[in-house]
C-alpha cells in the first residue's frame, strides 16, 4: 500500500444525508498534490457532494476528510475558512462572479481577501487577463460579456491565488463544446504552470480523457479507474 504523503487531500469513507436522501455511502478517495482527477457518474450519484466535502464546504456526517493529515472538521471555523481561502480554489458551473464587479475586481478578489499587495495584485492580474484573453473585455461587469468570457474570469479568479487545489464542479457545463474546451485547456494549463491540484466534476469523456485518474462515482460511493 502507498502511504499518503502529508500534502494530499483524502477523503476516508465519508457518509452524507440530506434529510432521507443518502448524497455519500462511505466514499473515500485521495488527492495527490499536483495530480489532475476527473470525478465521473451518473446525475445525483453524489459527485458535487463529495467535491463539496473534500474542499471543506460541507462537513460530512461521518467519516473525514483530511488535508496535510489534519480532519478539516476538527479545524475551528476560522482556520477552516483561512485554509480554504488561501490553499483551495473553486469554479462552478456558471461563473458566479460578483455581479457589482468588473471582471478584473473579480479576478482581484482572492488576492485582496489574502492580503496580497496591490503592486504584485495589479500585475498578476494583469497576466491573467492577458493569458485568459480577456484584455478587451476586464472593465466589463459578468451581465456585459459572453458566458464563456465569464467563464474564463471565473477560472482566473479560482487560480489567481496560486491555490494547491482547484476544485471544479461542471465548470464547462454551460458552454459550448468549443468554449468549454478553451476554458478547460485554459484551467489545466493554468494549473500546471502553478503545480496545483485539479479535481473537477465532468459529465464529459473528452474533459475525463486528459485527467491523470479518473474517480467513478455511483450510489454515493466511489470506484477507480485509469484514464
Ligand atoms: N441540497 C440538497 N437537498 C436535498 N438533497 C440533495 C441536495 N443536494 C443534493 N441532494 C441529493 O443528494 C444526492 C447526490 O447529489 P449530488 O448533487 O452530489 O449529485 P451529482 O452527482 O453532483 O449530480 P449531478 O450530476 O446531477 O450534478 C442526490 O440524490 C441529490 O438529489
Ligand atoms: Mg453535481
Amino acid at each position: 500500500m502507498v502511504l499518503p504523503s502529508l500534502g494530499d487531500l483524502v477523503a476516508e469513507k465519508v457518509h452524507l444525508r440530506y434529510g432521507d436522501t443518502v448524497a455519500l455511502a462511505g466514499a473515500s478517495a485521495t488527492i495527490a498534490s499536483g495530480e489532475i482527477v476527473a470525478m465521473v457518474g451518473p446525475s445525483g450519484s453524489g459527485k458535487s457532494s463529495l467535491l463539496y466535502c473534500l474542499a471543506g464546504l460541507i462537513a460530512p456526517d461521518s467519516g473525514e476528510v483530511r488535508f496535510a493529515g489534519t480532519n478539516l472538521a476538527r479545524l475551528p471555523d476560522d482556520e477552516r475558512s483561512d485554509l480554504r481561502r488561501s490553499r483551495f480554489g473553486f469554479v462552478f458551473q456558471f461563473a458566479e462572479l460578483v455581479p457589482e464587479l468588473t471582471l478584473r475586481e473579480n479576478i482581484a478578489l482572492p488576492l485582496e481577501l489574502n492580503g496580497v499587495k496591490r503592486r504584485e495584485r495589479v500585475s498578476r492580474v494583469d497576466e491573467l487577463v492577458d493569458r485568459l484573453g480577456l484584455a478587451d473585455h476586464a472593465e466589463r461587469r459578468p451581465s456585459k460579456v459572453s458566458g464563456g468570457q465569464a467563464q474564463r474570469a471565473a477560472v482566473a479568479r479560482a487560480i489567481a491565488h496560486r491555490p494547491s487545489f482547484l476544485f471544479a464542479d461542471e465548470p464547462t457545463g454551460s458552454l459550448d463544446s468549443a468554449n468549454g474546451m478553451v476554458v478547460l485547456d485554459l484551467l489545466l494549463q493554468l494549473a500546471n504552470d502553478d503545480g496545483a491540484a485539479v479535481v473537477i466534476v465532468t459529465h464529459d469523456e473528452r474533459v475525463a480523457a486528459q485527467a491523470d485518474r479518473v474517480i467513478r462515482i455511483a450510489d454515493g460511493r466511489c470506484g477507480q479507474a485509469a484514464s
